[in-house]
């Protein structure tokens, strides 16, 4: 039988002590590692030979936190919290060497050795909240004895990392090493030993507290500003609440209340979800007939075709990762505004500090505009990006495929079209995929990655690869009408168009949906899209709500007045009830009768088409997994992230009470509410979306 490699181990050096810790990917702190730590901790506190201990990570990274996977299982002992009193109490100076991300639990870990020392590029933070969680090993009560108050209040309701010159000025470590990690911390533990400087225990701090006590409305003062980011979410003031008792509690006390904490949030369902999203997310990206060192192509130079919404968005996606892009327009008009646009908007970056004028420049000058489309002959990738038009999409796959190298990926970022059809007018298929990116596409993460019959594997799995170069959230979906997020999206929006009309005015859906967490309701969004995409007055019939709407101009926030009205300058969407009494005549006109319409009808009928329709589409095989569905939800469309996305949603409310309800909905109003076959098996069979 051979031995298991052990995870954590300890070498001495002469005088000093080092814990090595080797549990890849990311050395999370699992049971071996807590328990390695531990013995190795003990010993080389017992070890008279040694005055000096470091503790030092393999791979690339220092431990980025508690081991995700173990959440939710019965802890197997010693808990981190044990381990790290352990270390805290050494009788010798424990000196955390620390690079990659440091994360959780790891930074928790740096945060109870005697002194820090970090490799230049080291981040650091406190993540957890994003699993709707608390720092649970100490975090919240050391953190802010070393750093101050607000600035541990920040890290830690925002989960967001700081750099090593961050670190520095808040005193969060000791010494910074430009390079060799293990030389620089070995030299600062013989710094140590020879000025015999007494260990410095976080947990004995209080300098940093103190002022705070007298000052108590720090905390409210921090609640309000947080309050608009953080609404709906419960972690956020558990972090608060932790903080509050390291300023007023002795420290043991302190922990004890942390975990406290830690435990509510950790069996409740906010950080379930968040946690199964952490996975989910990874998951998009492994694609299971792809084998993960498929050879991928090389991209160096990039094409767009049209620079309008979504074309100078999708270049600047490009250039931000450093890929020439060629734009392509059709009229010089319309590439000057196009231009005139992505340069706005790097100077608005730039006027926010997020870029130098030179940035800009070095930016802009990675674009080259132009008229002619025989210029993207270079590009190892074009993404066409204009108007939703079948006939003239074709007519560019086909002078693309008249005009680009052989290898060269073609991509189109229709929304809705046949991307097979699209595919199918050049003489290589495999080489044509969609892009979907989602608007403002410079700022949206999500991607969906739109499969055709015939893409091939080298070029999707490029395609995926690159949506990382460019900072994307990719998610691969099949061919269908809408691709998977946009058809489920329609479903609800039949469903909310259909609402008003039998009663609920506009701002009670939205304040529903509001209330259930998006950033807001249905009507709003349109509001803030614009009610007129699409629409033409030439065309336009005043059949629906939306056309009524257009034909008297009102056309949402931009023209101060759509589902809602909008004082000048504001963006707050106010009832109108001239729209609403509207609303009613149009239904007697169309013989809909009106009724009051209560709020968790309300609710059902929006969401529980999403769960259908996203099943059907798993049952299609349009998306591989539940998670993915999820993904393109909370990146989206503005799902909120602590109930996971509508498939996780789903799973929450039990499979077989969204299937009685549908089916009460699919008796009252038809067809359009037929349970999707691939729930009524999984009801049948006991299973859960995640099981999948
Ligand atoms: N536990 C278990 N697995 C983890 C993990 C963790 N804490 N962090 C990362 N992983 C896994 C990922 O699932 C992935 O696995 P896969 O290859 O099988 O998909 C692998 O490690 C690599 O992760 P990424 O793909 O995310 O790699 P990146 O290089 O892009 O990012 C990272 C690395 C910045 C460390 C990122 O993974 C990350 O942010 N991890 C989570 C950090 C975190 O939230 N830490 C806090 C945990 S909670 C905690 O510590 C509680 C404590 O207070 C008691
Ligand atoms: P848009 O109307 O803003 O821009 C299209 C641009 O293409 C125009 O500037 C036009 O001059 C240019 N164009 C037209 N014919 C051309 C040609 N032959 N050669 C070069 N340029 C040409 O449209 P938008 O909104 O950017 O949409 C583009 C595509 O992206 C459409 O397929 C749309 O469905 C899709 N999409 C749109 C989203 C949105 O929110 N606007 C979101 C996701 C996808």
């Amino acid at each position: 039988m051979t031995k298991e490699r052990p995870v954590v181990t300890l070498e001495k050096q002469d005088d000093i002590a080092l814990v090595r810790i080797d549990n890849p990917p990311v050395n999370a702190l699992s049971h071996a590692v807590r328990q390695g730590m531990y013995d190795c901790i003990g010993n080389a506190d017992n070890d008279t030979g040694i005055k000096a201990v470091i503790i030092i990570c393999a791979g690339r990274t220092f431990c980025a936190g508690a081991d995700i996977k173990e959440f939710g299982k019965p802890l197997q002992p010693p808990g981190l919290g044990e381990v790290l009193n352990r270390i805290d109490a050494c009788a010798k100076p424990v000196i955390a060497a620390i690079h990659g991300t440091t994360l959780g639990g790891g930074l928790e870990t740096a945060l109870a050795c005697h002194f820090r020392v970090a490799l230049v590029s080291t981040k650091m933070g406190l993540p957890e909240v994003k699993l709707g969680l608390i720092p649970g090993a100490g975090g919240t009560q050391r953190l802010p004895r070393l750093v101050g108050v607000e600035k541990a209040l920040e890290m830690i309701t925002s989960g967001k990392p700081v750099s090593v010159n961050e670190a520095l000025a808040y005193g969060l470590v000791d010494e910074v090493v430009a390079e060799d990690l293990e030389r620089g911390a070995t030299a600062f533990a013989r710094k140590v030993i020879a000025e015999n400087r007494p260990v410095k225990r976080v947990s004995e701090f209080d300098a940093k507290l103190a002022p705070v006590r007298d000052d108590p409305g720090l905390f409210d003062h921090f609640r309000k500003s947080m309050a608009k980011r953080t609404r709906g979410f419960e972690a956020p003031e558990a972090c608060i609440k932790a903080v509050e008792a390291a300023v007023n509690m002795p420290f043991e006390e302190g922990l004890a209340y942390e975990r406290s904490l830690f435990e509510t949030l950790m069996t409740g369902t906010q950080s379930a979800a968040q946690r199964y999203y952490f996975f989910a997310e990874r998951q998009t990206a492994k694609i299971p007939d792809i084998p993960r060192d498929i050879t991928t192509l090389d991209i160096r130079r990039a094409a767009v075709i049209g620079a309008g919404t979504m074309g100078g968005g999708i270049a600047m996606n490009f250039v931000n990762a450093g890929i020439p892009v060629t734009l392509v327009e059709s009229a010089q008009e319309n590439l000057d505004r196009g231009l005139a646009v992505i340069r706005n908007n790097y100077d608005i970056s730039a006027a926010r500090g997020k870029l130098t004028a030179a940035d800009v420049e070095a930016r802009m000058a990675l674009i080259s505009g132009t008229l002619s489309m025989d210029e993207v002959t270079e590009a190892d990738i074009v993404v066409e990006a204009v108007f939703e038009n079948m006939d003239l999409k074709k007519e560019i796959f086909a002078r693309l495929d008249r005009i680009c190298t052989p290898e060269t990926i073609m991509a189109t970022n229709t929304s809705y079209l046949d991307v097979n059809a699209i595919a199918a007018v050049t003489s290589r298929p495999e080489n044509v995929l969609g892009l979907h990116f989602f608007s403002p596409a410079n700022v949206m993460r999500l991607l969906e990655i739109v499969r055709a019959e015939k893409t091939s594997k080298t070029v999707l799995a490029t395609s995926l690869s690159l949506a990382k170069r460019i900072n994307k959230l990719p998610v691969v979906v099949g061919v269908c009408y809408g691709f998977a997020g946009n058809r489920m999206f329609a479903q609800r929006k039949r469903e909310a168009d259909a609402l008003i009309l039998e009663g609920a005015s506009p701002s009670q859906v939205d304040k529903v949906l509001y209330a259930f967490g998006f950033p807001m309701g249905p009507f709003a969004l349109y509001d803030l899209i614009g009610l007129d995409l699409g629409w033409s007055r030439e065309t336009s019939t005043g059949s629906t709500i939306k056309e009524r709407l257009c034909e008297m101009g009102r056309l949402g926030q931009k023209s101060g007045a759509g589902y809602y009205q909008y004082d000048p300058g504001s963006r707050v969407s106010v009832p109108d009830p001239e729209i609403e009494q509207m609303i009613k005549d149009f239904a007697a006109e169309k013989n809909i009768p009106q009724r009051q319409i209560s709020d968790r009808e309300i609710l059902e009928r929006c969401l529980y088409p999403i769960i259908n329709e996203g099943a059907k589409i798993l049952e299609e095989g349009i998306a591989a997994r539940a998670g993915d569905l999820d993904v393109i939800w909370v990146n989206g469309y503005g799902w909120p992230v602590y109930r996971g996305g509508p498939m996780f949603y789903a799973d929450t409310l039990g499979l077989e009470n969204v299937l009685d309800t549908i089916n009460i909905y699919h008796a009252r109003f038809g067809d359009t509410w037929k349970p999707a076959a691939l729930l009524e098996k999984m009801v049948a069979q006991g299973k859960r979306f995640q099981d999948i």
